[in-house]
Order: structure tokens, then sequence, then C-alpha cells
């Protein structure tokens, strides 16, 4: 059975969080992002978990919080990590939409914002630009694969994408 929630997926960078919020407000539904839910579970930021413990035991923790979320959240717009497509059984948490974009349209998107650096410095994985566009390629199709719906988001504003996913109905 699905909770019907939004699950939104995809790459770093490509504005999940953002667009998750915007849907809230515009939809009235509740919101969680699975980072946050991490981060006050570990009382630690994404970056330390990484550090001291390393990832495998940060993607245990999004297998984790992907049950909890199955169980316990309804009727919610649910943004994610980039990595969180990857937790079994991500279709019981609710509808999952995929927002596209290239890797140039992310890098624009991050490198245009006023805090360009912090949001670079917090992703681990988004070090090194040629890991992050290896990453980026191996993804694609994977997000494609498990997505119900596909946005694409490159040189869109958020109101258009928020219109786009309102009208699916979900
Ligand atoms: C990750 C993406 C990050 C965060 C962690 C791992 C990934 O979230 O969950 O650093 O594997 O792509 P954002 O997609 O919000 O950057």
């Amino acid at each position: 059975m699905r909770n019907n929630n939004i699950v939104l997926i995809g790459f770093m960078g490509v504005g999940k969080g953002t667009i998750a919020r915007a849907l809230i407000q515009k939809t009235k539904r509740f919101g969680v992002d699975t980072d946050d839910l991490i981060e006050s579970m570990e009382n630690e930021k994404i970056k330390t978990i990484f550090e001291e413990k390393g990832e495998p035991y940060f993607r245990k923790l999004e297998k984790k919080t992907a049950k909890w979320l199955t169980c316990n959240v309804q009727n919610c717009i649910i943004s994610t990590g980039g990595g969180f497509y990857k937790v079994p059984k991500i279709k019981k948490i609710g509808t999952i939409i995929y927002l596209k974009s290239s890797f140039d349209g992310i890098l624009n998107r991050i490198k245009s914002c006023e805090n360009a650096e912090q949001k670079l410095a917090k992703r681990p994985l988004f070090q090194d630009e040629q890991r992050a566009i290896k990453l980026f390629k191996e993804r694609a199709p994977l997000y494609q694969k498990k997505a119900d719906f596909v946005i694409d988001v490159e040189n869109k504003s958020i109101k258009q994408i928020v219109n786009e996913i309102i009208k699916l109905d979900i």
C-alpha cells in the first residue's frame, strides 16, 4: 500500500529541498527531508557522519529512515538525499518524482547561489567535480527507472516546476 506521499528524488543540487518547500506552501501538505531526519537521529551533520562513520553507515541510516517513513508518514512532501533512491521498496513510501537536469544545469544552479561554497562544502560526494560527474552518469538512468514521473527542471522557474507537479494530481 502506498502512503499518498510525494517523494522527490534526483541528483545533489538539483533543487529537491527548494521545490519541496515551494510545494509544501502551495499544497498545504507537511514536509520532511530524509537528510534532516538523519541529522536529527544522529545529532550530527551529514558531512560529519560521512567523515567519522563512513558512507556505508550513512546508507544504513537511509534504509532505516525509509522504513520509518513507510510506517509513519502520510500525505507529505518528502525531499531526499541524492542517494536515497537506492533504498529498498521506495515505492511503498509514495509516488516517486524524479527531478531531472543535466549536470551542467545543476552546476550552474549551485554556482549561481549566493552561498554556493557552503552548498558544495556540505556535500561530501560533490567535493571533486570529476567524481561527481561520474556519479551523475551512473545514477541518471537509475533515477529514471525508479520514477513514477519525471519532471525536467532545467531552465524552469520554481513556480513552473511546482505547477507541473500539482498538475500530476497525485
Ligand atoms: C548524497 C546526497 C546528499 C546527502 C549525502 C549523500 C548522495 O543530499 O544525502 O551527502 O549520495 O547523492 P543532497 O542530494 O541534498 O545533496
